[in-house]
């Protein structure tokens, strides 16, 4: 597999305005930040503080009004559609609190489904298989989103955003939806992939338990970074 890996993330002197309505609202002011990959890190912050529109603008799924991301040395906002769609498939990861399945597939079906527009030097079926083992669904394989637990469909999600092994998952409140175990349950898929790929994971969270056992913990307000804690924080 081509191997893209990126070992930073920087954000410099990044502002995300939104101008709607002629309403100007800015969700992020002046942020300045580097992400390392193999730690685990958590965003909290009260709502509207501007982490959904952080980790999106970070995850190049939005673009910021003024500033620069850099994955190392590419900075994101010099590519063009393709190469950034291309990067995309290759670095990052995402799973929202919604989960975000297809209605009509199959949870193999799922997981395999950003791979079908794209050539791979491996087996899709084989790699999607192997993923959904890895969430601990294969028994699964066949069920659609309606016929899982809401546990179950994220695990999907997790599988579905892993599937082409990226160096950077991103989540937007993977547990909002669910209860504390498996709340738990998906917490632990996040730290088992972190040890076993070495991957980098930024997850938002209003869960205080979730947050303390991160390796690091951003705190937002008001779209600002109001404290930054490093490994170790937590007595
Ligand atoms: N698409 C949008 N258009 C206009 N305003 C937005 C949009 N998305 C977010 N906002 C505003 O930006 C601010 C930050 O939102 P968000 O990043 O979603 O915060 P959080 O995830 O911390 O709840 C809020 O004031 C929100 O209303
Ligand atoms: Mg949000």
């Amino acid at each position: 597999m081509r191997s893209i890996s990126s070992a930073h993330i920087q954000v410099r002197d990044v502002t995300k305005t939104y101008s709607g309505d002629g309403v100007g609202t800015t969700a992020l002011e002046n942020i300045n930040v580097t992400l390392n990959k193999g730690e685990v890190t958590a965003i909290v912050g009260p709502s509207g503080s501007g982490k959904s529109t952080l980790l999106q603008v970070i995850g190049t799924l939005d673009i910021p009004t003024t500033g620069t991301i850099h994955y190392d040395e590419v900075e994101i906002g010099t590519l063009k559609r393709k190469r950034l769609a291309d990067f995309r498939f290759d670095c990052i990861g995402f799973i929202f609190q919604q989960f975000h399945l297809l209605p009509t597939l199959t949870a193999l079906e799922n997981v395999m489904s950003p791979l079908l527009p794209r050539r791979v030097a491996y087996d899709k079926m084989s790699r999607a298989e192997e993923l959904l083992g890895w969430v601990g669904l294969e028994h699964k394989r066949t069920a659609l989103p309606s016929q899982m637990s809401g546990g179950e469909q994220q695990r999907v999600a997790i599988a579905r955003a892993l599937v082409n092994q990226p160096s950077w998952l991103f989540a937007d409140e993977p547990t909002g939806n669910l209860d504390t175990s498996n709340g738990e349950m998906v917490f632990q898929l996040l730290r088992k992939y972190q040890k076993e790929y070495g991957s980098g994971i930024v997850f938002v969270t209003h869960d205080q338990h979730l947050a303390s056992q991160a390796d690091r913990l951003i705190e937002m307000r008001d779209g600002r970074v109001i404290s930054d804690v490093p490994k170790g924080w937590h007595a």
